[in-house]
């Protein structure tokens, strides 16, 4: 493809985006070994022309000379942003200046973001949402309300004749290849994986809904803000997305899954950690799975840490903290849904044992819920200390099935509770 050509990619409609290869890390936190596009799109119908997105400020002038190429800035009368997020939004304020006559398109929640991202009290728009339609004359677009994929004002365009989906961000991925498409491309399937893992997996309730309304569609092509078009079975990508959004363990579902994750470097924790297993197996109904952090990768285990009902995590304090495996795991939950979950922590310490509370904090900053008091034992757990850990499993597989009832504390279970963990 020639630099900064718009690139038909149905009848009289363009790509205008623009082509980011050399860029390795997107919002921070994701790689690309492939650089980004930024996917904008120029429809051009009886009645005129609209714009689908735009690009990041760094790349309008791409942007624009494509833009040019297709359309002349008097003739747009729509500009629809299906999200705000500044990687298409960044030429939005320019686009604007230089076709004032445009309305402005977005969904409901993005009002909000654009008074946030252009700083004008009077600028006019036209929120819309599932069932709202655009018309161009022949062409009819209609807008599908597809929130926090991956950000919350984020919409779909359907242009239905065609069958067309402009997607937003959903289906996309980071993966700059000049040639487009997805026939031409390189292949992209590690990206495209990638990508759903880190934006849309967090919000699988969200994708559930959003495909509830895309299946239905005749779909042609699917064009995403990100990434190859995806002219060759745009319905396979549908597909993947369903089978990655779906629960994994659905079947199993009968019985609850508490997964305790240790570390250990004497031992110490590890015996607690399988005390606690005892404990929580003695109710019915609770399948109990060991790991311990220094056998094992946490990536593999994101699937089953979503599908589970209880978290448990110990760690010796090592230096005033937990260690930097248990840190890890933590961090990696914030791409899973934890939120409701129970959670517990323990673990074995020397003389100030901090690991137990910080890592109950973390938990109850991810939204667990910790219902029972987490277990610190002084180095070499005695007999009965050990059964303290089992009493911790037994009671929090009791709140995992519905279990639990009031009872009175005696005095002394209370002193020893609070001895134990003071
Ligand atoms: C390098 C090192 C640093 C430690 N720092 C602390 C500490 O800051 N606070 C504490 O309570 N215990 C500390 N400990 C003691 C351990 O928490 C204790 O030995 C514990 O029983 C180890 O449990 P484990 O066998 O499960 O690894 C430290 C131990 C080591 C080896």
């Amino acid at each position: 493809m020639t630099a900064c050509k718009a690139v038909e990619i149905a009848a009289e409609i363009y790509w205008i985006g623009a082509l980011d290869p050399q860029l390795r890390e997107f919002d921070i936190i994701l790689k690309t070994a492939n650089g980004t596009s930024y996917n904008a799109y120029c429809i051009r119908g009886q009645k005129g022309v609209a714009i689908i997105d735009t690009v990041k400020i760094s790349h309008a002038d791409e942007f624009f000379a494509r833009l040019e190429q297709v359309a002349h800035y008097e003739e747009i009368q729509a500009i629809i942003l299906n999200h705000l997020e500044p990687d298409h939004s960044g030429a939005l304020p320019e686009l604007i200046r230089r076709a004032p006559q445009a309305q402005i398109y977005l969904s409901h929640r993005g009002q909000m973001m654009l008074k946030g991202i252009i700083k004008d009290e009077v600028l006019e728009y036209i929120p819309v949402g599932t069932g709202d339609t655009i018309d161009l004359g022949e062409r009819q677009l209609h807008f599908l309300h597809t929130p926090f994929l991956h950000w919350p004002d984020t919409q779909c365009t359907y242009l239905e004749k065609e069958g067309i989906l402009f997607s937003g961000d959903i289906f996309g991925c980071h993966f700059c290849d000049s040639r487009l498409f997805n026939d031409k491309v390189g292949d992209f399937r590690a990206a495209f994986e990638y990508y759903y893992a880190h934006l849309m997996r967090p919000f699988r309730e969200h994708v559930l809904e959003a495909l509830a309304l895309i299946e239905p569609l005749p779909l042609n092509l699917l064009a995403p803000a990100h990434g190859p078009i995806l002219r060759d079975s745009p319905a396979a990508y549908v597909q993947r997305y369903r089978q990655l959004a779906e629960p994994l363990l659905a079947a199993a579902k009968q019985e609850k899954t508490l997964l305790i994750f240790y570390i250990s470097a004497y031992g110490n924790t590890t015996r607690m950690a399988q005390a606690i297993g005892e404990g929580a197996e003695m109710v019915n109904g609770v399948r109990v799975s060991l790991y311990d952090l220094q056998g094992c990768e946490v990536s593999p285990l994101v699937d089953l840490i979503e599908e589970a009902d209880g978290l448990v995590l110990g760690s010796p304090t090592i230096n005033g903290d937990a260690v930097k495996p248990i840190w890890d795991l933590l961090s990696s939950l914030a791409l899973v849904k934890v939120r409701g979950k129970l959670g517990a922590a323990f673990g074995s310490y020397g003389w100030s044992g901090e690991a137990v509370s910080l890592i109950e904090d973390r938990l109850r900053g991810l939204k667990l819920r910790i219902p029972v008091k987490g277990c610190k034992i002084k180095l070499i757990p005695t007999d009965a200390e050990l059964e303290q850990c089992r009493g911790l499993g037994y009671e929090l597989a009791l709140h995992l099935t519905g279990q639990t009832e009031q009872r009175l504390i005696t005095l002394n279970e209370l002193i020893v509770r609070e001895t134990n963990y003071a």
